[in-house]
């Protein structure tokens, strides 16, 4: 054994990566907030500034965001939130939005039986029951040290202020005005063409988030505002009454957790498919020395798009919300199974998705969700991903209390073999059912590595956001890079059907592609869309933080 043990470690060691590569992102000595605007970032460090811990920063930074980032950010969606605290103790926080009930498997079908157009992702019609309040407290009730009732004001505060235009702002509003205008009539606040430089107030947030503060969750989910938003939805046709609201809570799961090498990940279990499906692929890609293939080399590409073909193939037959259905976990993710999964597997050549019709399916190109990563001095963590689903979600905007509503009815399967607005397949785990979740592919995720903090990581990008948080985790621990280089590197995306590899348009060479054409990938030439926004956070061997704030967005970190 004493001639063993120094053999055994070298092995470990052999297998660990033990580099850290410097900082590029920006670096602070005891906490970060990494998001989608400054402002949302700013409030939350400030927050942590004064005292508060990431959990108060984490309500700061949720509601900044839909001042700040109403693309996303929002009162009237949802999302999920995985936490680590500095004792290392983990859970998670499902805030996802929920059918009302009165939905029913086959309300977006018409007497034919096909889908109808649009019924699910625009208007009233699309809305499910929002969960973000009720996330927010949950969280603080359990975490929280500050008051609440200040965190809202704050937030109140910046609403009443406003947030000037940025270029990147102006030109996606400039984008959705139309079907805005469409579905809220023209003295809607986003119907005036906000220019760049411009500053938006919102007074009626402002309003809102003042009640809130005031009567804690149930200043959403019960009384005046209650009364407001279902009557407001139900007059556009949708479902959602003022019961749904009262009866909504969020629940706290269990994340899921697995090795990859050295590290532990922990991410957001269902009715999230992202940390499963994040489980399957990189549990079936470990067995392979991956670094010493190259950072986007064909056989990198190879392998995780294989990995992830059979990995998107299990979540859309196997996935949905597990308060409704068993989901055999322990079976679909245990190292036997995942090793016959890849039996077929080689560099040669592709493996073909079954042959289900393909064609018209399309993954639509979108950051429309929007994620966040925090840590505060004390060491805790919190990786949020939230989301209203589309662009402006439903574009319903409720002009009285100062935000848009979800369109996360379309996350569900509408009708088995049809592909939602992401080009996901689903299957009877993820129909409609009172007061069910959608499924999603949220994966808001952390990191740690020898037992402590590692990365705290996640990003919007619809069915994209699985292979988006994959990759940018291989590119610290695989690929040495730093945080930020590994938030700015070229993604791609395999999600097996379409059965088809994305790649985004800088970072991949024409020979490549035409290497993985040879060998029989279906490459979509047509469409490089971004993928992904990805917000997150390295703790650096010294306990310092490096954020890696997106370049493809307007995200920033901030922190002291
Ligand atoms: O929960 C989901 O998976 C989707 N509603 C996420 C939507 C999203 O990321 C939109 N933008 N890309």
């Amino acid at each position: 054994m004493r001639r063993l043990f120094p053999i055994l470690i070298l092995v470990f060691l052999i297998g660990c990566r033990q580099n850290s590569v410097a900082p590029t992102g920006t670096v602070t000595e005891n906490a970060m907030v990494v998001s989608a605007r400054i402002e949302a970032s700013a409030l939350g460090s400030a927050i942590m500034e004064e005292g508060g811990n990431a959990f108060d920063a984490m309500a700061a930074t949720e509601m900044a965001l839909a001042v700040a980032f109403p693309f996303a950010g929002n009162l009237g969606g949802g999302g999920f939130m995985v936490y680590r605290t500095a004792q290392g103790e983990i859970g998670g926080l499902d805030y996802r939005e929920k059918a009302p009930a009165a939905a029913h498997k086959e309300m977006y079908l018409d007497s034919l039986g096909n889908v109808i157009p649009n019924m699910s992702t625009v208007g009233a019609t699309a809305v499910g029951v929002p969960g973000t309040v009720a996330g927010v407290f949950a969280a603080h009730k359990k975490f929280g040290k500050l008051p609440i009732a200040d965190i809202f004001e704050k937030v109140a505060q910046l609403a009443d202020k406003g947030i000037i235009v940025t270029e990147k702002q102006a030109k996606r509003l400039e984008r959705y005005r139309p079907t805005i205008i469409e579905v809220n009539g023209d003295s809607t606040l986003f119907a005036t063409p906000f220019k760049v430089g411009d500053t938006i107030k919102y007074p009626a947030l402002a309003k809102t988030l003042r009640i809130i503060a005031k009567n804690g969750k149930d200043g959403f989910y019960k009384g005046e505002v209650a009364q407001k938003l279902a009557s407001h939805i139900q007059a556009g046709g949708g479902f959602v009454s003022e019961e749904d609201l009262a009866n909504y809570e969020a629940a706290w799961r269990d994340p899921v957790t697995f090795n990859y090498k050295d590290l532990r990940i922990i991410s957001m279990s269902p009715p999230s498919s992202g940390g499963f499906t994040m489980n399957q692929i990189l549990k079936m890609m470990e067995p392979h020395d991956l670094a010493s293939f190259g950072h986007n080399s064909e056989k990198h590409i190879q392998l995780f798009t294989e990995a992830a073909r059979r990995a998107y193939a299990d979540r859309n037959y196997w996935l949905g919300d597990p308060d409704f259905v068993e989901i055999p976990m322990e079976e679909l993710l245990s190292d036997q199974y995942l090793k016959e999964r890849m039996m077929g597997f080689t560099f040669d050549k592709a493996t073909k998705s079954e042959a289900i019709q393909r064609g018209e399916v399309n993954i639509v190109e979108s950051d429309q969700t929007t994620h966040y990563s925090i840590v505060d001095h004390e060491g805790n963590a919190v990786s949020v991903t939230t989301t209203i689903n589309g662009a402006y979600g439903s574009k319903l905007y409720n002009d009285e209390l100062g935000f848009f509503l979800n369109n996360e009815m379309d996350d569900f399967s509408a009708k088995p073999g049809v592909p939602n607005m992401f080009g996901l397949i689903g299957a009877e785990a993820n129909s409609i059912a009172p007061g069910k979740r959608m499924l999603s592919s949220m994966t808001p995720t952390i990191v740690e590595k020898d037992g402590a903090l590692y990365m705290v990581v996640g990003t919007p990008g619809g069915s994209t956001i699985i292979t988006a948080v994959a990759q940018t985790i291989l590119n610290v621990y695989e690929f040495d890079m730093s945080m930020q280089e590994a938030v700015n590197a070229p993604r791609f995306h395999h999600q097996w059907l379409p059965d088809m590899v994305i790649f985004e348009p800088q970072g991949f060479s024409d020979s490549l592609k035409l290497n993985l054409e040879a060998k029989g990938y279906k490459i979509n030439q047509d469409r490089t869309p971004i993928m992904g926004k990805v917000d997150a956070i390295r703790i650096l061997p010294d306990g310092r933080l490096e954020g890696g704030a997106d370049k493809r967005g307007d995200d920033t970190a901030v922190g002291f």
